[in-house]
């Protein structure tokens, strides 16, 4: 029994921040992100009935620390009394440190998952069961501009504009390789029990969500890096503002910032934001990428930068 898949992170751009049910891993707010095309997770599963414990490679190198949330993937998606699997993942990006390699990872083991127990899911019900291993992961099964709605009982996720519609360019400035303090699941818990900006954050959701869907359907760029660049300042105020607090940047992060205000004093159409993590993606028009990425890649601290497309969501695939 044997399963492959692909999978892309996302960026939100409307972002995902607590909880409403922990349970069930079910969000809090809703979110609209992009979905990557060149930053990939390959994902192979080899169920193997003389295994009496899940295994997990990342990269080719032995993992335990993320297994036992694969296998409780694994679980909901094939059943519990399944057999044992091999887990290859390969990541062609930095793991843990703010660029969605959750979101990718869950996002390929769920589709591989239904491919090796031949099960045929709907897109919907593969986001259902990738979101609730990890809220963003949802995100990915979908292409191009995809946004999350909270239902009664769960999540509906569904693509608002296809990537060749509406195509932009994200810059990612890697400015700190190693994984980050705080998992972002921890942190929303401490952001929803101590921030005391945390119920206006939620209150003032829907209307990030309503600006963001309107800039995104009439193409109006300006009003979607307004409304993104304040949303993920309100998230980062909320983590500011716990007990004890999470400051994810440092002074690379600050310095892309300040270079993405430069860009645009220069009517360079860009926008930044910034997850739980310290990298700065720069999400711009496609004609203003290759300068973008310069001014990025010039910054005392960026290591390293990436740049990618918009792509489609998560697909069964082969390995090689
Ligand atoms: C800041 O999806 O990693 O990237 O559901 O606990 O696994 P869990 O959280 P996760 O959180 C992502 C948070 C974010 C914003 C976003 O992607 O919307």
């Amino acid at each position: 029994m044997q399963g492959a898949a692909i999978a892309q992170p996302n960026i939100a751009l409307i972002k995902y921040w607590g909880k409403r049910d922990l349970e069930r891993n079910l969000p809090a707010v809703g979110s609209i992100s992009i979905t990557l095309r060149e930053l990939q997770t390959r994902m192979l599963l080899d169920f193997d009935e003389a295994l009496r414990e899940d295994q997990l490679t990342v990269n080719d190198v032995p993992d335990q620390k993320m297994l036992p949330r694969l296998s409780a993937c694994l679980d909901r998606v094939v059943g519990e009394d399944r057999m044992r699997a091999h887990i290859r993942s390969e990541c062609n990006f930095p793991i843990a440190a703010g660029l969605a390699s959750s979101a990718s990872s869950f996002a390929a083991l769920t589709v591989a998952a239904a491919d090796a127990a031949d099960k045929s899911l709907t897109r919907a019900e593969l986001a259902n069961l990738a979101g609730a291993a990890s809220g963003s992961a949802a995100r990915s099964l979908f292409g191009g501009f995809v946004e999350l709605e909270n239902t009664n009982d769960g999540i509906a996720v569904g693509t608002l504009t296809a990537a060749d519609e509406w195509p932009l360019s994200v810059v990612v400035a890697i400015t700190e390789t190693g994984p980050k303090a705080v998992g972002s699941t921890e942190a929303m818990e401490i952001s929803r029990k101590t921030s005391p900006f945390y119920s206006s954050w939620i209150d003032r959701q829907a209307a990030d969500l309503d600006a963001a869907r309107t800039a995104i359907i009439e193409r109006d760029f300006a009003r979607l890096a307004r409304v993104a660049e304040h949303n993920c300042l309100k998230m980062h105020s909320v983590m500011w503002a716990s007990r004890p607090p999470m400051v994810y940047w440092n002074a690379a992060t600050m310095r892309c910032l300040e270079t993405v205000r430069a860009l645009q004093a220069r009517d360079v159409a860009v926008f930044f934001t910034i997850d739980a993590g310290p990298q700065v993606k720069a999400v711009c028009l496609p004609e203003y990428e290759t300068e973008v990425e310069a001014a990025l890649r010039a910054i005392d601290g960026v290591r390293k930068t990436m740049v990618s497309g918009m792509g489609p969501g998560a697909s069964r695939g082969t390995f090689g």
